[in-house]
């Protein structure tokens, strides 16, 4: 495990999943490199609804939110001393998690189980198992 990519959606699971990650860091011979991963929903879905410039708007404001998200994560790996970068996407959740571990070349992914949907009922989340379909690599999920 070199090249970690964590799927952080600011959740209290996506939280675990980068704590357990900043844990294994320490214990690791060869330094961890962490990408950290936000993805907002593409406007562009909304395209037949909305005006060109409110699209642009709309993605503006997704950007900023992901990138509120990504701070605190990015404050915790800072802390922890580890190497890292942060990245948004706008798209499919799943999908774009499965292009990012693709493009950065990651070795492992490390998630919550669950997310921030609010139904309770279910041990995983819809995000959670399709990214375990969907990528080759080894997938950790933390509760
Ligand atoms: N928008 C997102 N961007 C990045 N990672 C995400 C995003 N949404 C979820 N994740 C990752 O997936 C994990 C599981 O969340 P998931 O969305 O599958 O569960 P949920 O929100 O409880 O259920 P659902 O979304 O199906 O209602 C999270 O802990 C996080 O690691
Ligand atoms: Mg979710």
């Amino acid at each position: 495990m070199h090249k970690v990519l964590v799927p952080f959606d600011g959740s209290v699971h996506a939280r675990h999943a980068l704590e357990y990650v900043i844990g294994l860091a320490g214990q690791m011979a060869r330094p961890l490199e962490v990408h950290v991963l936000n993805v907002q929903s593409s406007p562009m879905a909304y395209g037949d609804y909305l005006a060109p410039d409110m699209i642009e708007g709309v993605r503006a404001g997704l950007l900023n939110e992901a990138r509120d998200v990504l701070q605190s994560a990015s404050d915790q790996l800072k802390a922890g001393g580890i190497v890292h970068e942060t990245h948004v996407d706008l798209g499919h959740v799943a999908e774009q998690i499965a292009v990012a571990v693709k493009k950065l070349e990651c070795d492992t992914v490390v998630m919550g189980t669950r997310g921030l949907g609010s139904f309770g009922g279910l041990l995983l989340g819809s995000v959670a198992n399709r990214v375990i379909h969907d990528v080759k690599v080894p997938v950790i999920l933390i509760k």
